[in-house]
């Protein structure tokens, strides 16, 4: 391939600049030209494309959001939508393109490939909830800020004696609760993944733990399970216990990425790289084992992640 493109889709994660950054200056070390498409397939679609060089992707390898904007865009899945793509590539010369998002984006990239258009997906989502890969692009910065976040909602629960009730993103998956309750030390962890009962696994756990004296107490419920106010209420009510909730929100998705999600973001855009300039389409980069790694994307949308329960046990067995 002589040239290619890049274009970030759906939610940002911080870590997105440093994966454009690795495909741009990867590309160019391996005699390519490189694009990049503003607002993921909306771009795409109405040719808002840019040149890229090395020094367009100066400075940016610490800063969190995308330089390239990101979107949704409805029109992408449909048959108009992905000729229209189709066209502004044959027109812009592109002969391949990085996508860096979620499972959507992936699935978007597949139907581009299929028209003719080779796309390598790599994995950029705060929720890490891709099946593909162990690893996404932005958990590891967004549950820091969780944690820096909650361990502040800590002091004043702590000082005033309440309860906190805390909403973590993450509208489908839990993964992103789970590692920030089990760092904050979260007396329950509510997320879609495991059915629960708010009196037992909640209410009456706190009931039992106010006895042995712990006088404040945090939870964190996935987005996914909302309802954080009226948790409270109902905490407040049975427990006796002072309580407030407390949605972290956009502020999740923010800030400058950690050295894990730098360092990771590198090597997805370094590997999809690779498999572009040996005319290779159609793969998804992974995370497992330990090891970078890429995959089929029809195999990588068909599979599953399994929600590592045991983890979920311990965390509700230490927190007593
Ligand atoms: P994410 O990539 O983070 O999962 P979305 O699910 O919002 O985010 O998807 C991002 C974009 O990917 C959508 O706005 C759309 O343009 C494209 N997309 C999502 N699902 C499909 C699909 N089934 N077919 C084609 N394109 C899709
Ligand atoms: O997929 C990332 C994510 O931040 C989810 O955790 C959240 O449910 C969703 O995006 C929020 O999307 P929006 O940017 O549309 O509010």
């Amino acid at each position: 391939m002589k040239t290619i493109a890049v274009l970030t889709s759906g939610g940002d994660a911080p870590g997105m600049n440093a994966a454009i950054r690795a495909v741009v200056r990867a590309g160019i070390a391996m005699g390519m030209n490189v694009k990049g498409i503003h607002r993921g397939y909306s771009g795409l679609i109405d040719g808002d494309i840019i040149d890229l060089d090395a020094r367009s992707v100066s400075d940016i390898i610490h800063c969190g959001g995308t330089m390239l904007y990101t979107a949704r865009c409805p029109e992408f899945k449909t048959q108009e939508g992905i000729d229209k793509a189709v066209a502004t590539c044959k027109k812009h010369g592109i002969e391949g393109i990085v996508v860096i998002g979620g499972d959507g984006s992936y699935r978007g990239a597949r139907d581009l490939s299929l028209a003719g258009v080779p796309c390598i997906g790599v994995p950029g989502t705060i929720d890490n909830d891709i099946s593909s890969t162990d690893y996404t692009i932005g958990y590891d910065t967004a549950m820091n800020t969780a944690m820096e976040m909650v361990d502040k909602l800590r002091d004043t629960s702590q000082s005033h004696e309440r309860c906190s009730v805390v909403e973590v993103m993450g509208r489908r998956a839990g993964y992103l609760a789970l590692q920030t309750g089990i760092a904050c030390g979260a007396v329950s962890i509510l997320v879609p993944e495991v059915e629960y009962d708010l009196d037992r696994d909640v209410i009456q756990k706190i009931k039992a733990i106010k006895k042995t004296g712990k006088k404040h107490f945090i939870v964190v419920v996935a987005e996914g399970i909302g309802g954080v106010e009226a948790i409270a209420d109902r905490i407040e009510q049975a427990t006796g216990i002072e309580s407030r909730a407390t949605i972290l929100g956009h502020v999740q998705r923010g800030g400058s990425p950690t050295v894990r999600d730098r360092v990771m973001a590198s090597q997805f855009g370094y590997r999809a790289v690779e498999l572009l300039k040996d005319g290779i389409g159609n793969r998804v980069v992974t995370f497992r084992e330990n090891k970078i790694g890429d995959q089929d994307i029809y195999e990588a949308l068909a599979m599953n992640k399994v929600f590592n329960i045991d983890e979920y046990n311990m965390a509700t067995a230490i927190s007593i």
